[in-house]
């Protein structure tokens, strides 16, 4: 079994019409899988339903009908201790790197929070020498200088903070990322920077990635297979190079067409 599989969900809100409510699909009876290892991308225009998708597979929303599956485990039906568990198995990484930061905290407590939160479970050395260490280690990870710690998020720049993001998200060494938008805040030389950390991280940590964009350019470079969204449905599904050079759908050809903006070198 895969990693992830989302077994015909749909998420439907309440809109009014008139003087009736009635149900509003934003998501309709999508199907997909991530394979441990790859990165699955998905891609769509903006309210095609993609962060809808990601937050029922973090179990932050819960479908209206079908399933997710994590590691096997239905995540709306997930016990405390099952959700628990699924929480240091997958972590998300959403667009603005600030909102996701408190403030009020320095950078050592964030990257080292979500040991305090799931330490014992995760068999982690709660120590004070211990946590400085691997606070170390994690900067190093995301490229950070070690100085970065004593700071709070206002004294960063926006990579640097989505650096930090990253490093909490990696620190109770996950085996999948919820990548949602994670460089559309960024300038593009910026983002590009990002997109080539997460691709170093990926190949060091045998790590599993939804990289969720609208950005086809971005999701072609970074991307195993390819899901393409439009108005809450799947409509087109392969691997990378297939689905590029041979896309099926006129959506999916219109989404290749747009303005290319590719990283650079690798790091
Ligand atoms: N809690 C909610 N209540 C009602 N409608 C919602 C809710 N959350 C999302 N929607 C609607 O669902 C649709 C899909 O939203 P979603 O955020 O999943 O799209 P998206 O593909 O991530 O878009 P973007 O590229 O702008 O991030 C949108 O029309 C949105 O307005
Ligand atoms: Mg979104």
């Amino acid at each position: 079994m895969a990693l992830v599989e989302v077994q015909s969900v749909w998420k439907t809100y309440p809109r009014r019409a008139g003087l009736r409510s009635e149900q509003h699909a934003v998501v309709e009876d999508v199907s997909l899988s991530i394979e441990a290892g790859e990165t699955l991308g998905l891609v769509g225009e903006s309210g095609s339903g993609k962060t809808t998708v990601a937050r029922m597979i973090l179990g932050l929303v819960e479908p209206s009908r079908g399933a997710v599956r994590v590691d096997s485990l239905d995540v709306a039906r997930a016990s405390g201790a099952q959700m628990r568990r699924l929480r240091r198995k997958m972590q998300p990484v959403f667009q603005d790197p600030y909102a996701a930061l408190n403030p009020r905290m320095s950078i050592f407590q964030i990257v080292t929070e979500p040991w305090l939160i799931h330490g014992r479970q995760a068999g982690v050395n709660g120590r004070p020498a211990a946590l400085r260490a691997r606070g170390a280690e994690l900067m190093r990870e995301v490229g950070l200088d070690e100085s970065a710690l004593a700071r709070h998020p206002h004294e960063l720049s926006g990579g640097q903070r989505q650096r930090v993001n990253i490093a909490r998200a990696l620190a109770l060494r996950p085996a999948l990322l919820i990548l949602d938008e994670p460089v559309s805040a960024l300038d593009v030389s910026v983002g590009a920077q990002i997109v080539n950390l997460l691709r170093r991280l990926q190949r060091e940590n045998e790590l599993t990635y939804l990289f969720i964009s609208h950005s086809m350019p971005l999701v072609r470079y970074l991307s195993t297979r390819i899901a393409v969204m439009e108005r809450g449905k799947l409509v087109e599904t392969g691997e990378t190079e297939a689905l590029c050079s041979h896309p099926r759908q006129a959506y999916t050809q219109r989404l290749i067409a747009a303005t290319p903006e590719l990283p650079g070198a690798e790091e």
